[in-house]
């Protein structure tokens, strides 16, 4: 049997750090407020220069490193994006030029913030199957480029980043379970309702914002994120007490804290960057598991749950052993 495991993981982020008090110079907000209801301390913008895939490219190359591989390796490139550099082509073509690394399949999925989590399980199907050896995969965004500055209920809560991982073949476990989620019908309550084929002119006019409706948002996240957790646990035949390390979508702390409620697990096993790094969609969940690898807290052996959940709504999630 074959399975994905991760071997290696790496991150980016921009150079610009934005703290609470310094948006509050410019936004009708206050740290105390955006502390109290989402945790979050500060924010990385990214800013002239830094792209998407420039900080895909610079989160890929690390996760290369640490997996003890070179570019020419990787046979499979998805990066999950709601931010592309361009329409087309696809940001994972572009991540492929800079990397150097030719003729196998890169492309771009679509999933928002559950973005990160959508790749993995693809990418899992394809080393699995043996269609890839070493798939890179990639959460990166410049969100904050489809803020609107005027809107405090919505520009406070994101941020920029880049987190990535390669999944390689191995007969040892691996990732023990994914699961997917979607439900259209929520469309508005999270969403940029402009894009291509759609009102293009706001587009071009830089008028492409992300509008939210914050409490349908947080109800609807607490409920899927707990059946994801569910179905996951049972999917893998495991229970809750197996999971040494919960590595959410890093949306607000207490979306986080109830899941950890739900796995009745401490939050000294939860990773929480969203007071460092803000909501940075298909990039939050590489980057706390990078943050978490990095600084030895989870170790090789133990079993990470990640989860996530985005504008669709589109959620789901993933348990492997690290
Ligand atoms: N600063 C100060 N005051 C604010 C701000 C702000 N940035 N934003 C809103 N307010 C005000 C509102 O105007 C309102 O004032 P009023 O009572 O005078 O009308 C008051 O604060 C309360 O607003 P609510 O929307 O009720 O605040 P709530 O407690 O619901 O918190 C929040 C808002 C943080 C957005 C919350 O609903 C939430 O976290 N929702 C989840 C949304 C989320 O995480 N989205 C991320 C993308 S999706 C994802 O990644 C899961």
């Amino acid at each position: 049997m074959i399975y994905a495991k991760v071997a290696g993981t790496g991150s980016a982020l921009p150079k610009r750090v934005v703290s609470n008090e310094e948006l509050a110079q410019t936004v009708d907000t206050s740290d105390e407020w955006i502390k109290q209801r989402t945790g979050i301390a500060q924010r990385y913008i990214a800013g002239e220069g830094e792209t998407t895939s420039s900080l895909a490219v610079d989160a890929a190359k690390q996760a290369i490193d640490t997996a003890g591989l070179n570019a020419s390796d990787i046979d499979l490139i998805i990066v999950a994006t709601t931010t592309p550099d361009l329409v087309f082509p696809s940001t994972a073509t572009i991540v492929q030029n800079e990397l150097g690394c030719f003729g196998g399949p890169a492309f771009d999925v679509q999933a928002v913030c559950a973005g990160f989590v959508y790749a993995f399980a693809t990418a899992e199907k394809f080393v699995k199957t043996g269609a890839a050896k070493n798939a890179l995969v990639i959460g990166a965004e410049t969100f904050t480029r489809i803020l609107n500055w005027e809107d405090r209920t919505t520009c406070v809560l994101f941020g920029d980043g880049a987190g990535a991982v390669v999944l390689s073949a191995s007969d040892e476990p691996g990732v023990l379970t994914t699961r997917l989620y979607a439900d259209g019908r929520q469309k508005e309550n999270l969403w940029v309702p402009s894009g291509v084929s759609t009102n293009y002119q706001a587009m071009q006019d830089g008028a492409a914002f992300v509008q939210m409706n914050g409490q349908e948002v947080f109800k609807f996240a607490v409920k899927a994120l707990a059946q994801v957790v569910d179905d996951a646990l049972e999917e893998a035949g495991m229970t809750a007490a197996e999971i040494d390390w919960l590595v959410p979508h890093q949306a607000n702390i207490r979306i986080i804290q109830s899941t950890a409620k739900k796995l009745k697990m401490s939050m000294d096993n939860v990773v929480v960057t969203v007071d460092q790094h803000g909501n940075t969609s298909a990039a939050s969940i590489p980057l706390a598991l990078d943050t978490a690898v990095r600084d030895g807290r989870i170790q090789r052996g133990q079993t990470v749950l990640i989860e996530g959940i985005g504008g669709g709504f589109a959620w789901g999630g993933a348990i492997f052993r690290f």
